[in-house]
């Protein structure tokens, strides 16, 4: 059963896992995850992009679409991606509707803590739209924070870190990601705050986890120390489209199994 907003609590931890596509969808709900996330990581795993500010609205509800048929009974949140929420409130208003209008998401993701994005995440909260906050390594900005790197390890970028997950918690986000930052600063923050935590590269100590869907099944090469990969299905889908151009070329498929008969009354007629 879907969970409910006042059922994500902090005293069981919670598994979140991306999605992008209807079979990635139908997975993870089959696993029992708690929450589904439709993330811009999209631009990287599945768009082929080095970004995610390449990924447009449209190419979020897209993919959310597929995803909420996929797993029509989990938690969904979809981000809302660069561009869509940082031109005024309107405009995030006008996206936010668009995505839960037409992909049945449960909740929006909003990456940062600057003014403007907790007058979006209160706006967005006091019209009925749910917000996750996320903060830490935030991609949609991540050049401006020294690239891909882990954020927090000095005393002054730690305490803003800490006060940007209280900003985003005051503003009425339900939940809020930590991304790459150090384990005991996740801690401190998770003790500190009210709604769950969710981490990815964030330790043990946050109240859940989230990662790419791509990451736990293996289908890239890349190792990440964030992550741990479950399966090795990039390397096996290879393998397995080695095989088939060798047996369509070895003449080995199709074979009469995977052929349909005619009657030889019909195919005489055909001479
Ligand atoms: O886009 C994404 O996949 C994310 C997760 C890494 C939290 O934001």
């Amino acid at each position: 059963m879907k969970l409910t907003l006042p059922e994500l609590r902090r005293d069981t931890p919670l598994v979140m896992v991306t999605a992008y596509d209807y079979p990635g969808a139908q997975q993870a709900e089959r696993a029992g995850m708690d929450l589904i996330l439709v993330g811009d990581s999209l631009g990287n795993v599945v768009l082929g992009y080095d970004s995610t500010a390449p990924v447009t609205l449209d190419d979020v509800i897209h993919h959310t679409r597929a995803v909420r048929r996929g797993a029509p009974d989990t938690f969904l949140v979809a981000d809302l991606p660069f561009g869509t929420y940082h031109t005024g409130l309107r405009d995030a208003m006008r996206a936010a509707v668009r995505v839960i209008q037409e992909t049945g998401a449960d909740a929006l993701k909003v990456e940062g803590a600057s003014p403007e994005v907790l007058d979006v995440i209160r706006v967005l909260g006091r019209n009925g739209v749910p917000v996750m906050g996320h903060v830490g390594l935030t991609p949609q900005t991540e050049v401006s924070l020294g690239g891909r790197r882990v954020q927090g390890r000095d005393e002054d970028s730690a305490r803003q870190i800490i006060e940007n997950a209280q900003a985003v918690q005051e503003a009425g986000a339900f939940a809020v990601v930590l991304e790459v930052i150090p384990a005991r600063l996740a801690r401190v923050i998770t003790e500190r705050l009210e709604i769950p935590t969710i981490g990815i590269g964030a330790g043990p100590h946050c109240n859940g986890q989230v990662l790419v869907y791509h990451d736990v099944l293996g289908i890239y090469d890349n190792e990440k120390k964030i992550a741990r990969r479950y399966a090795e299905l990039g390397k096996l889908a290879t393998e397995a489209l080695k095989q088939y151009a060798d047996d369509v070329r070895g003449g080995a498929f199709p074979t009469r199994e995977n052929s349909f008969i005619i009657k030889d009354e019909v195919l005489d007629k055909l001479y």
